[in-house]
C-alpha cells in the first residue's frame, strides 16, 4: 500500500468517532495512509484494547494494520470529547444506527449523542463528516445541533456515506469503489478531498452533492442489493415449485452483462447489521415523507428474506423425516457472513434457533463467531470443530459459507454422523461429491 500513503504536512488531523466494525477500520487505515488520527469511544474497554494493538472483532488484514498505524505514532485512541475537539479538524462520525426496538425506523440516539458531546469542544474552523447510514433529513438537523452547541460558528457537517463490507473492510477503505462527498460548501469539499488525497490520488471517482443525495446513496446501494439477493431467491422459490435449479438459472443470468454476477448468489438469504435494518429504516422514512409506496418493493423484499430462513428450516425437518422433534442437528455457520465474527440478524443463528424451537437438538460450530454467537444465544450448543458439530448428526445443515466447510472431505464427515443427510443452505458445497459418498444432499432451488 506505499504508493497510497502521504504524509503531507497541510494534511488535516483526523478524529474517528465510534470505533466499532466502521470506525477502527477508518481510523486504522487513516493512519496508515499518512494522517493523524484519533479514535474515540465511549467504551473504555474497546479504547484500551484498540491502543494496546489488539482489535476487537475478526477482520482480515486489520491487526497487522493496527500494529503499524500504531509504531507510526500517527494514531492513538481516547474516551475524552475534549481531547477530540482541540485535536481534529475533520471529524468523522462512524457511530452505529442500529434498528430502533419495536419500530423500523433507525435509532439515532449514538449520532445524537455523539453529535452533542464533541459539539461543545470545537472552538476552531472545522469539519464533522457523518459516515453512519442515516435516514435523509438526518444530516440537516445535525447541523443545526452543531449550530447550537458548538462555540465557533465556522463548525460545518458534510456526509460521508460508507460503502464497507465486512470482511474486505481494509480492501475497500483503502480502495473504495468511488467516494461520496454531500457538502454544503467549497470548503468543506476541500477538507474533505484533503482528507481522502493519497485515495483520489489512486484514481478513486469523487461524486460531489448535496446532504440528503448523499445520505440517500447509500440507502439506496443497500437496497438494491437485498433486492439483488431477495430476486433470485424469488427465483429460487418457483425452482422449487417447477423441479428447475437456480443455481444454474443464476449462472445464465450473470453472463448477461447487464445483470452480472455479483449478490445473485440464491440461499439463506442477507443477514448481518446493515442489510436488514437499513432496508427497513429506509422503507419507515419513506412512508413518514409521504413516498412510501416509492419503496413498497422492500417489504417484499424482507419478507422473500425471511421466507428463506424458514424453507431451510422446512428441508432440515423434511430430510429428517417429517419432525423435528429430539433430532440431532449440526449447524455449521453462525456469522451473517464468511471472514467475519458478526452475528448481528444473522440467518444461520435464526435457522439454529428456530430448528432448536422446533424440538431438535443444535450444535453449533463457526471458525470465528461461537463467543458472539454464544452471547446472542445462550441456550444452544456450541461445538469446537465442524467433526465436532457433526457427531451422531441426524442431519448437517450449512449456513454460513465459509471456505472451511467447503474443504471438508464428505466421505470423512460421513464416518463421524449418524445419518448421512445434508441441507446446503449457502449452495457452497460440492453436490455431486456429498452424493458420491452416499449423502442424501438438498438445497434451496434445486431438485
Ligand atoms: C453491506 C454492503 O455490501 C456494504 O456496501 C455496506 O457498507 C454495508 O452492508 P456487509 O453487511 O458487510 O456489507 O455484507 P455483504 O457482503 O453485503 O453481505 C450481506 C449479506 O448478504 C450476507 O448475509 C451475505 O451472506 C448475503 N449475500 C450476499 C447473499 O445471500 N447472496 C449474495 O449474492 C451476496
Amino acid at each position: 500500500m506505499s504508493d497510497l500513503t502521504n504524509a503531507a504536512t497541510s494534511a488535516p488531523r483526523v478524529t474517528v468517532i465510534g470505533t466499532g466494525y466502521l470506525g477502527a477500520t477508518h481510523a486504522i487505515c487513516m493512519a496508515v495512509l499518512g494522517f493523524d488520527v484519533l479514535g474515540v469511544d465511549v467504551a473504555e474497554d474497546k479504547v484500551d484494547r484498540l491502543n494496546a494493538g489488539e482489535v476487537p472483532f475478526f477482520e482480515p488484514g486489520l491487526p497487522e494494520l493496527l500494529t503499524k498505524a500504531l509504531d507510526s505514532g500517527r494514531l492513538r485512541f481516547t474516551t475524552d470529547y475534549a481531547e477530540a475537539g482541540a485535536f481534529g479538524d475533520v471529524h468523522f462520525l462512524c457511530v452505529g444506527t442500529p434498528q430502533k426496538p419495536g419500530s423500523n425506523a433507525a435509532d439515532l440516539t449514538y449520532v445524537e449523542s455523539a453529535v452533542s458531546a464533541l459539539a461543545p469542544h470545537l472552538n476552531r474552523r472545522s469539519l464533522i463528516a457523518g459516515k453512519s447510514t442515516v435516514p435523509v433529513g438526518t444530516a440537516a438537523r445535525l447541523a443545526g445541533l452543531v449550530r447550537e452547541l458548538a462555540p465557533s460558528d465556522e463548525v460545518e457537517l458534510a456526509w460521508n456515506p460508507e460503502f464497507l463490507r465486512e470482511g474486505f473492510a481494509v480492501e475497500d477503505t483503502l480502495r473504495p469503489d468511488r467516494l461520496v462527498f454531500g457538502v454544503a460548501s467549497a470548503w468543506a469539499e476541500e477538507q474533505l478531498r484533503a482528507a481522502f488525497g493519497p485515495v483520489i490520488e489512486n484514481g478513486t471517482p469523487v461524486v460531489v452533492t448535496d446532504l440528503p443525495t448523499a445520505e440517500l446513496v447509500k440507502v439506496a446501494a443497500n437496497s438494491f442489493l437485498a433486492t439483488k439477493i431477495s430476486y433470485i431467491n424469488a427465483m429460487a422459490e418457483v425452482c422449487e415449485a417447477t423441479g428447475a435449479d437456480v443455481q444454474q438459472l443464476a449462472q445464465a443470468l450473470s453472463y448477461d452483462t447487464r445483470i452480472g454476477g455479483r449478490f445473485l448468489r440464491p440461499g439463506l438469504g442477507f443477514g448481518g447489521g446493515c442489510l436488514p435494518k437499513d432496508i427497513r429504516a429506509f422503507a419507515h422514512r419513506a412512508e413518514e415523507l409521504g413516498v412510501g409506496q416509492a419503496v413498497a418493493f422492500l417489504h417484499e423484499v424482507d419478507a422473500i428474506n425471511r421466507r428463506r430462513r424458514e424453507r431451510t428450516v422446512d428441508l432440515v425437518r423434511e430430510l429428517a423425516g417429517g419432525s423435528l422433534s429430539g433430532v440431532r442437528v449440526a449447524a455449521l455457520g453462525a456469522a451473517f457472513k464468511p471472514d467475519s465474527d458478526d452475528v448481528r440478524d444473522a440467518p444461520a443463528l435464526d435457522v439454529a434457533r428456530m430448528l432448536q424451537e422446533g424440538g431438535a437438538i443444535v450444535r453449533v460450530y463457526d471458525p470465528q463467531a461461537v463467543e458472539n454467537a454464544r452471547r446472542a444465544y445462550p441456550d444452544l450448543e456450541y461445538a469446537t470443530s465442524t467433526f465436532d458439530a457433526a457427531r451422531d448428526a441426524d442431519v448437517v445443515v450449512l449456513l454460513t459459507e465459509w471456505n472451511e466447510f467447503r474443504e471438508v472431505d464428505p466421505n470423512a464427515l460421513a464416518d463421524v454422523v449418524a445419518h448421512r443427510r445434508v441441507v446446503d443452505g449457502r449452495h457452497a458445497l460440492h453436490a455431486e461429491g456429498y452424493r458420491a459418498a452416499g449423502w442424501e444432499y438438498r438445497a434451496l432451488g434445486r431438485p
